[in-house]
């Protein structure tokens, strides 16, 4: 009989078909027995007649546990009333695991225990929503730049040198040196947009931030582009761009999983460019208006990320920031060089940053200078260094968060649950 996948049963009606997946949920009485089986595509009702089956049969189906593995076998019928649409009548069952018993039932279990059984919490309807977003997004992002001609250059994990500042680096031996693990990969984007002239990397980067906060991963997947001969406001309208296209490919093609994050999608669609930009200097007059112990010169806090999106309900922008606390590589602002030409993307509703992005600079002594001013090692950045000597350009670009792109998309309040297995500061299990 031929193996269908429940998300394709609509194809298959008033044929008898057999389904390969596990029990996700049962009820039965004497004459008739109710399994629901999910399958990884999605779940279906098979109804199981006590008349209609060999005894041992529905015994079986009286038996089988939560989470058991199981191949069925029935006949599809549209049913309105079904969630999907479709049910089966059970002609036969074999169950190819009967599963111990199952931890996670649908009381409600604390989020301790849930991290610990990650590993079985992903088979839920909420996990399954979630992680079904992530692939469409990481779909998105990855189109939106194929589709530009931009090409995919993947930067190393194991590296030689901080990106974003040495405070938050893991460390690791390698062999007679030390290595760390990759914070960001724009400076070997930099190396790449000088040979191909827009590029993109998608990878997990690592942070050592001793932060326990619902924002911060130890391990996080960024998506960062890099454009030769792109100036500060060019890239600030890729940003845009960029975030209104992954966010309608969610609405389009993630309606579903919106509905079982109990998501409005009306919230995004206001998701269209142009997004409202406020200079780094307004939004300290905002926090202070608002009461906030903030000076200029200062770096948001959480909350005050939170304050300055509750302003919009679409991201919004914060430009230019102040040279003195930003990375080494941000081009100053002609104008004013006490600020880079840096900016970061607020999520509404209290995500927080999803994007920083920056114009570079292409000036080779400038770059030496700042490296110095940031006690950087000179040989371990020689190479970026040589980057400024042989055609260098303006060049910019940004890196996007995607767990928390995925929280706000979802809304869901913790980025714990946005990646399959989180590690966090008190987490490396599972
Ligand atoms: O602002 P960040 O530190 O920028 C960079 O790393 C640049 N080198 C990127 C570039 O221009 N190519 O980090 C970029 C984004 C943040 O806006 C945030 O969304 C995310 O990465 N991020 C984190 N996400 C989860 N957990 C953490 N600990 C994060 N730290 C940064
Ligand atoms: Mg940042």
């Amino acid at each position: 009989m031929e193996h269908v996948y429940i998300s394709q049963v609509g194809e298959h009606v008033g044929k008898e078909i057999k389904i390969k997946g596990w029990l996700y949920n049962k009820r039965s009485s004497g004459k008739i027995a109710f399994l629901i089986i999910r399958d990884g595509t999605g779940r279906i009702q098979g109804v199981m007649v006590k008349k209609e089956v060999e005894p041992e049969v529905f015994a079986l189906a009286r038996e089988v546990t939560q989470e058991s593995s199981l191949e069925v076998t029935g006949v599809v019928r549209e049913d309105e009333r079904a969630p999907g649409g479709y049910e089966l009548n059970l002609t036969g069952m074999q169950v190819v695991q009967m599963a111990a018993e199952y931890p996670i039932t649908p009381k409600e279990h604390g989020v301790e225990f849930l991290m610990n059984h990650r590993h079985l919490w992903l088979r839920s309807p909420k996990q399954h929503a979630l992680m079904r977003i992530r692939s469409e997004l990481v779909k998105a992002c990855r189109d939106f730049f194929d589709q530009q001609e931009f090409v995919l250059i993947d930067a190393p994990i194991l590296t030689p040198a901080a990106c974003e500042g040495t405070t938050t680096l893991f460390e690791t031996e390698y062999f007679e040196e030390t290595a760390y693990l990759s914070q960001s990969g724009q400076l070997y984007m930099e190396a790449a947009a000088m040979a191909f002239g827009k590029v993109y990397c998608f990878g997990p980067t690592f942070r050592a931030e001793k932060s326990k906060t619902r924002r911060h991963l130890m391990e996080f997947w960024m998506i960062e582009p890099e454009v030769a001969y792109l100036e500060h406001e060019g890239n600030m309208e890729l940003q845009e761009q960029f975030i209104s296209y992954i966010v309608k490919k969610v609405l389009d093609n993630r309606g579903e999983e919106l509905e079982i994050l109990e998501q409005d999608p009306s919230k995004l669609q206001k998701v269209v460019p142009p997004f409202p930009r406020i200079s780094y200097d307004e939004a300290i007059d905002i926090l202070q208006q608002q009461g906030a112990d903030i000076s200029w010169g200062d770096d948001f806090g959480g909350d005050d990320e939170t304050v300055l999106a509750n302003q919009f309900d679409k991201p919004v922008f914060i430009d230019r920031f102040p040279t003195d606390m930003k990375a080494f590589y941000m081009e100053p602002d002609p104008e004013r060089p006490e600020l880079a030409l840096a900016n970061d993307l607020l999520a509404p509703d209290g995500y927080g940053e999803i994007i920083g992005g920056s114009q570079r600079i292409h000036d080779p002594d400038l770059l030496r200078r700042r490296m110095q001013e940031h006690d950087l090692p000179e040989d371990s950045y020689q190479w970026y260094l040589d980057l400024r000597l042989y055609g260098s350009v303006p060049h910019s670009g940004f890196g996007m968060g995607l767990e928390r792109v995925i929280a706000w998309i979802s809304g869901v309040p913790h980025l714990r649950e946005t990646i399959p297995f989180a590690r966090m500061l008190n987490r490396l299990y599972p």
